[in-house]
């Protein structure tokens, strides 16, 4: 396969960020296709830790070509913060991308207050309003923004328009002058990165690159095929990268999904395999799972193979990469949620609405644990036979082979089963 996409196959965290580094070993281009500094990607590299959030989690490998793709919206203030901390890096900006100001930072939070205990949870990084915007043809893409006085004339029209709406919520009005100054330097230091990425994107399949996909949030976060109204608002699955890139549908060659050994979510909504008490604050200790983003702590769940099996029908997956599968050492039974009663009725797909998902209940298979430490396993062969048997019931279970496991936070932590990635060729 010479473009692979990495998709979340789960509520975001999976661990796509340190399988996105892993491949990119091998590949000639990143992309990152949705959504904007609401992910947090975790790279870790002989030790050293990277908290990536626009930037696509290629940025490590110098020498290959970053893309952050039409289908993201960028905060120039966080671009500007996030690419300070990096030296030495290719990066590629699309012109038709859009961009996130201060009046969709506000507006997410007042979204969020009027909903009450209704809330979605968000990052409040603005995302909701930007792609609202975009959507409503009231966004400024990159090509504008970059040129100043296009950005001028159609930065005041919108805050006049936007100050309105926050005045609404009780929030303080935007100063456009102050804005305008902010962001029109930041704007300096993003044109040179700028160009059409689909041109680009296109040339490079022509000349046969190997390109990875980097997928952000996770597949039941997906606007159209996630928890809604719980979700975010883009699409992470795979069918979206054509979409949000400018390519043809039929050049990408497959997917891989990326799984927590377990489930985590951020934020409000369903979650049917969720877990309280003891247990749960082990795996969040032992995990580390606390918001890249947020610092928010996340929930914790057994392994679900209905959101699993979902995921694979609306996205596609070719190959699993399971993660934090040392997470789980010294549990003595690992539960996997098999199907849902729902009305009586055992299902094994997820109800559209909100309501219905939350009646569902669980149906479980138990396994057996190990207790080996786990965490320097170089081949799949050195793992504890019960560790075999999850990750196979896992992959029978959703009827995905296994691609990658992976043992720790570090690159080096990684173990590649099934080569579907191989070195670049090059042209
Ligand atoms: P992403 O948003 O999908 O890129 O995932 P995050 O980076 O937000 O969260 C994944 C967390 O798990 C990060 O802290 C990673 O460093 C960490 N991580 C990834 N793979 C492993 C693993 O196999 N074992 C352990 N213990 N941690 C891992
Ligand atoms: P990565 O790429 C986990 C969640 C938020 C909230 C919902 C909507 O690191 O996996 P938003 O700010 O997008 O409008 O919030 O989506 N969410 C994530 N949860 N990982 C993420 O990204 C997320 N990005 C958004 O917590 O529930
Ligand atoms: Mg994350």
């Amino acid at each position: 396969m010479k473009r692979v996409v990495v998709v979340g196959t789960q509520w975001g965290d999976e661990g796509k960020g340190k399988i996105t580094d892993y491949l990119a070993q091998k590949a000639d281009i990143v992309v990152r296709y949705q959504g904007g500094n609401n992910a947090g990607h975790t790279v870790v590299i002989d030790g050293k830790k990277y908290s990536l959030h626009l930037l696509p989690s290629g940025i490590l490998n110098p020498n290959i070509d970053n893309v952050m793709a039409n289908g993201m919206v960028i905060n120039p203030k966080a671009f500007i913060a996030e690419t300070a901390k990096l030296s030495n890096f290719k990066l590629h900006i699309s012109d038709r991308a859009h961009i996130v100001l201060p009046y969709h930072l506000e507006l997410d939070k007042a979204y969020e207050q009027n909903k009450g205990d209704e809330k979605i949870g968000t990052t409040h990084k603005g995302i909701g309003p930007t792609y609202t915007d975009k959507s409503a043809r009231l966004g400024i893409r990159v090509s504008t923004f970059i040129h100043p006085e296009r950005f001028r004339s159609r930065l005041k029209e919108l805050i006049e328009f936007k100050n309105q709406e926050l005045l609404h919520y009780g929030k303080e009005p935007i100063d456009f002058e102050s804005v305008y100054q902010e962001f029109s330097e930041y704007a300096k230091v993003m044109k040179p990165y700028v160009k059409d990425t689909s041109y680009f994107l296109n040339q490079a399949i022509e000349h046969n690159k190997k390109i990875l996909f980097e997928g952000a949030q996770g597949v039941l976060l997906c606007l159209d095929h996630g928890t809604y109204p719980y979700v975010t608002s883009s699409s992470p699955t795979a069918s979206s990268v054509p979409l949000n890139t400018g390519i043809a549908p039929w050049l990408i060659d497959g997917a891989i999904g990326v799984t927590k050994a377990y489930t985590t979510r951020v934020g409000s909504g369903p979650m049917p395999s969720e877990i309280h008490g003891d247990l749960a604050v082990r795996i969040r200790t032992i995990g580390n799972e606390f918001g890249t983003t947020t610092g928010r702590p996340r929930r914790i769940g057994w392994l679900d193979t209905v959101v699993l099996k979902h995921t694979k029908r609306v996205s596609g997956l070719s190959y699993l990469a399971v993660t934090l599968l040392d997470v789980l050492t010294g549990i003595p039974e690992l539960k996997i949620a098999t199907s849902y009663n729902f009305n009586g009725e055992e299902i094994d797909r997820i109800p559209a609405d909100i309501e219905d998902f939350m009646a569902c209940t669980p149906n479980y298979i138990t396994m057996p644990g190990w207790n080996e430490d786990i965490t320097q396993v170089k081949s799949y062969d050195e793992l504890p036979q019960n560790t075999k048997n999850y990750l196979s019931k896992l992959c029978e279970l959703v009827g995905v082979p296994l691609g990658i496991f992976s043992v720790g936070p570090d690159r080096n932590q990684t173990i590649m089963v099934q080569s579907f990635f191989e070195e670049s060729t090059h042209d």
